[in-house]
């Protein structure tokens, strides 16, 4: 049987899977391993599965046994592994596409709710029992009828859309390339990213994560956005420059502002946390029990293929 190392816990309907299938030595603790950790642990394993907080730069691929083939990454997003390096090492690199594009589209419309209806602000008033309903008590933005801005039109930035045309959105998008008519469903596609953040009156980030993408929305791009827009980012913390996004809070450029994942998370820009007209989440994106259970299994499948069936993965991203 062939070897795998697994870096985190996985689900148990996953990990009766996959013990089926490989040797394994799995870090059942699921305390991030350090770097010499995965090295000294992987020394002779085939594969390794990974998790989307496991960074696989260039300094510890270069360093990891010749033995190993594939790194499977339980994530659509597959930022946290150096690509380049894994191409000149020859290791083959997959992700989990489509099975958790609904979880997350949901969390990115939970963003932008729970932002512009000012959730977090309400959640403290109703803790501490120190309000009264009032004619002008919490006001927030309404986003039905709304223009949404779609950063990122891939299969879950599409889901938003679906979800948001149930609120009567326009739905605007920007994108690499224009979407044929099936996908786009009447979106409108705008080829520069200004130009979609001027009609953005709420924006809803899910494009990927990496270097391309990183700062995208900065001090420049900002100022395009309507006044007292709202901003969800459900994507990679990396696409928004921080200062810029709290310099355009303050000055209410941006109403308010939804985040799932954030710059070096765990950690968050000490600066956000003081300030109330934001919803913050801890990478919940693909957190429902459904979705974890497929996301496993599509990663135990992608090893399987490779490993044990001698086929091209199905998610191969390399
Ligand atoms: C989660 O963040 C993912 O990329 O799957």
């Amino acid at each position: 049987m062939k070897k795998v190392l697994i870096t985190r816990k996985l689900i148990e309907e996953n990990f009766i899977n996959i013990q089926s299938k490989f040797r394994l030595i799995h870090n059942q603790s699921d305390k991030n391993l350090s770097d010499n950790d995965i090295i000294k642990m992987s020394i002779d394993c085939d594969g390794i599965l990974t998790f989307p907080n496991n960074n696989f730069h260039t300094d510890l691929l270069n360093k990891l046994s010749d033995s190993i083939k594939i790194i499977a990454n339980y994530a659509v997003g597959f930022g946290n592994i150096d690509i380049d390096t894994a191409n000149k090492k020859k290791i083959l690199v997959t992700n989990t596409p489509e099975v958790l594009t609904e979880a997350t589209a949901e969390v990115s419309i939970l963003l932008l709710l729970g932002a512009s209806r000012r959730a977090y602000e309400g959640r403290i008033f109703a803790e501490n029992k120190n309000w009264e309903w009032s004619s002008d008590f919490l006001i927030g933005k309404q986003m039905t009828n709304k223009k949404l801005g779609i950063l990122g039109m891939g299969r879950i930035g599409r889901a938003v859309a679906d979800i948001a045309r149930g609120f009567g959105m326009e739905i605007h998008y920007h994108n690499r390339s224009r979407l044929p008519e099936n996908l786009e469903k009447g979106a409108i596609f705008h080829e520069q990213l200004k130009d979609l953040l001027s009609q953005s009156e709420f924006l809803s980030i899910n494009c990927p994560g990496g270097k391309d993408n990183t700062n995208l929305l900065n001090k420049e791009t900002l100022k395009y956005l309507p006044d007292g827009a709202v901003v969800a980012n459900a994507a990679r913390g990396e696409i928004i420059n921080d200062k810029d996004m709290l310099d355009a809070i303050r000055v209410g450029k941006v109403f308010a502002l939804g985040l799932d994942v954030y710059n070096g998370e765990p950690q968050i820009n000490e600066e956000y946390l003081k300030l109330k007209n934001l919803f913050l989440l801890p990478h919940l994106g693909s957190a429902t029990k459904k979705t974890r259970i497929a996301m496993g299994e599509r990663a135990i499948n992608n090893l399987d293929q490779f490993l044990n069936k001698s086929v091209k993965p199905n998610d191969q991203v390399n």
